[in-house]
């Protein structure tokens, strides 16, 4: 069983809309899928589905000792994909316990499918994090915005704790240096990991060798989403680099979404977009991103090949070059049809203002910097 949990730092860049249509993709293609929501406490994938109201789901399973985990299982109307409700018909179960968290994870991995996708909440606790690490190739899910690539990082930053942490013994010295660190103030989020990681290997060898195998493992892989100008890709770059430099891990990139304007119409009329505009660019890449995640099942007898990462990075670029192109195109086409909205009309140029903003900033910041450059020279 292939195992997907969805993962964000930040709220509300795409999880759900991507768990939902990610697993309408695979079924289509033929798998066998079982999409859960495990985002507890903000539970709405049912409704992404278009399913109004739900009997039972993991919050009647958590408080009721005599339902069968198996029970809580929808047919739902897209053949070959199940799906596991959360908690909306009875909230407040966003604070599991320890021996809830791990009876749910116990009951996800022993289930019967082809593909498991989780749909998680946001947020970088450690609660979360656990279903995220069920794998060691979950998705995480950004979008290019500062606090956003932040948030990510910070996830990242937190699962490898997690990691750590679970390998402490209780007699280990490590764990009184982490406490010591702690009670220093600073917090763990501050520390620069390789340095920690040196320390350790002093401390405790066992705990950073298999913190060491451990970690070699763990490559997320991230899908860039909302997208709004081909620039925006530089930021997974970014991400990557930083990764891979302070926290000392392999990312991959699984692709590009942009923001499509399609998609609201799509909520709107409670149809997934996959089923609504099946040939929409949003759509396609998300068929782009199912046909990779096939593909490397495919591949999975052989050695993980980190070098491939660096070219994932190449085409998720060019990828969002390509859907850049096609959505002039779109907007070209849709002017010259006049089946465009006056609302369409008023958002399209909206967001041409936005941009022109943004380019007289950037191109005041360079007429300063300019003007410094020449004021200096003229002190030389
Ligand atoms: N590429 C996109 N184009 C247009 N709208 C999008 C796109 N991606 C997400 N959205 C919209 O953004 C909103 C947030 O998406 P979604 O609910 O999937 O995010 P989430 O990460 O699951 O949020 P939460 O953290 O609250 O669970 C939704 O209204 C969704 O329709
Ligand atoms: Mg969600």
């Amino acid at each position: 069983m292939h195992i997907i949990p969805i993962a964000s730092g930040k709220g509300g860049v795409g999880k759900s809309l991507i768990a939902a249509n990610l697993s309408i993709a695979l079924a289509q293609a033929g798998k066998r899928v079982i999409l859960a929501d495990v985002d507890l406490g903000g539970s709405n994938l049912h409704m992404l589905l278009g399913l109004r109201s739900i009997k039972k789901g993991i919050g009647t399973y958590l408080s009721n000792q005599k339902l069968s985990f198996k029970d809580l299982l929808i047919k739902t109307k897209y053949k070959g994909l199940d799906f596991i409700p959360g908690d909306a018909e009875i909230p407040g179960t966003a604070n599991l316990s320890h021996t809830q968290k791990n009876k749910l994870i116990k009951n996800l991995t022993s289930l019967d499918t082809e593909y498991l996708i989780i749909d998680l909440a946001a947020g970088t606790n450690f609660n979360v994090i656990d279903f995220f690490l069920i794998s060691s190739r979950g998705i995480i899910v950004t979008m290019p915005t500062l606090t956003a690539t932040l948030n990510a990082y910070l996830f990242i930053k937190n699962a490898l704790f997690r990691i750590l942490y679970s390998l402490i013994e209780k007699n280990s010295p490590v764990l009184a240096y982490l406490d010591e660190l702690k009670k220093k103030g600073d917090g763990l989020q501050k520390i620069y990991l390789p340095q920690l990681l040196d320390n350790i290997k002093a401390l405790d060898k066992k705990v950073y060798t298999s913190y060491r195998k451990k970690a070699e493992h763990f490559h997320p892989r991230l899908i860039l989403n909302l997208l709004e100008n081909q620039k925006d890709t530089t930021i997974a770059e970014r991400l990557r680099r930083s990764v891979k430099e302070y926290l000392g891990i392999d990312i991959e990139h699984l692709g590009v979404m942009y923001r499509d304007e399609m998609q609201d119409i799509a909520l709107n009329s409670r149809l997934p977009l996959l089923v609504y505009k099946p040939q929409s660019i949003l759509s396609g890449a998300i068929y782009r991103i199912a046909d990779k995640l096939t593909q490397y099942v495919e591949d999975e007898e052989q050695l993980l090949d980190i070098s491939s990462f660096d070219e994932s990075f190449q085409v998720a670029e060019l990828e969002a070059e390509i859907d850049f192109s096609e959505r002039l195109r779109y907007i070209e086409e849709l002017m010259h049809s006049n089946s465009l909205s006056m609302g369409d009309l008023v958002d399209i140029i909206r967001s041409q203002h936005i941009e022109i903003e943004k380019l007289k900033k950037e191109n005041q910041l360079l007429k300063t910097k300019l003007a410094k450059a020449v004021r200096e020279g003229f002190k030389l």
